[in-house]
């Protein structure tokens, strides 16, 4: 509160700079999470220290997540309430592209949970959970398009495009190698389910948070679109 009290904002510039600095960390995790699963060592890289590195990257990924859920909560320009973070689409601002960012989250606090708790629960059921991994990341870059500021901002759009580049080729690596017992076809269809999730992806962001006017159709409240509305008066 202090940091609102010194500039009305701040909260704002926090909300978002956390944003997506969880999102590098996501990815991180993702990238960090395939080369575990690959069995990828080196000899400065050990495994011990890549899973080490997973874990952690996870964890403080949900630090950033909560600054950027209480900053955005807190920011008295948008009305949102706490229980809007955890249950999607609930909310009276921007549900559909908000509820996601609650959904993302919800996937990966259960991520951590059962992580935590993995030797208790087996490990069939733990990696039955964890494809819930490949959900909240897709998940979390539609919220952040849908919802952010900077999405017509172009070194965000570049931060977006390597973010998904990373990933792509995370999986791209996941499903060639030799650990990948799915057979041929199923992973075939796996790439080419991606394949279609990030064309429709980018054809929405075209025409949707990429054009003028997006705040108005995203389900942001007319209070906050009026003329002379609370600071930051300036969101799209
Ligand atoms: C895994 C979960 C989440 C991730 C990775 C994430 C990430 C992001 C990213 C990358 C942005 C775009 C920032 C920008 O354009 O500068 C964003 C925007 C936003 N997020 Fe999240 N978010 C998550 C969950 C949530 C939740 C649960 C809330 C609920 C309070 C939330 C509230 C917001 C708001 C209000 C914005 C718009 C900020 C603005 O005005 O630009 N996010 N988020």
């Amino acid at each position: 509160m202090l940091v609102a009290a010194t500039d009305p904002k701040a909260l704002w510039y926090l909300t978002r700079s956390f944003g997506l600095v969880s999102l590098i960390l996501l990815t991180v995790t993702v990238g960090l999470g395939v080369a575990q699963l690959v069995r990828y060592a080196r000899p400065g890289l050990p495994r011990f220290l890549i899973a080490g590195l997973h874990r952690n990257a996870s964890l403080l990924a949900v630090a950033t997540l909560a600054v950027h859920i209480v900053t955005a909560v807190a920011d008295p320009f948008a009305p949102i309430a706490l229980i809007d973070a955890v249950i999607p689409f609930i909310g009276r601002y921007r549900p559909l592209w908000l509820g996601l960012g609650a959904l993302s989250f919800d996937l990966l606090i259960a991520l951590v949970v059962t992580s935590l708790l993995r030797q208790r629960m087996g490990l069939r059921a733990w990696r039955m959970l964890h494809w819930a991994a490949y959900a909240c990341w897709p998940i979390a870059v539609v919220h952040g398009l849908g919802t952010g500021t900077d999405a017509r901002t172009g070194w965000v759009q570049l931060l977006y495009v390597v973010c998904v580049g990373l990933v792509l080729a995370a999986l791209a690596w996941r499903l060639s190698t030799r650990w990948t017992t799915a057979p041929v076809g199923r992973r075939l269809g796996g790439a080419a389910a991606t394949a279609v999730i990030v064309v429709s992806v980018a054809a929405w962001a075209s025409q949707g948070p990429l054009r003028a006017g997006w705040a108005r159709r995203a389900g942001t409240p007319s209070a906050q679109l009026a003329p002379g509305a609370p600071t930051p008066g300036s969101h799209r």
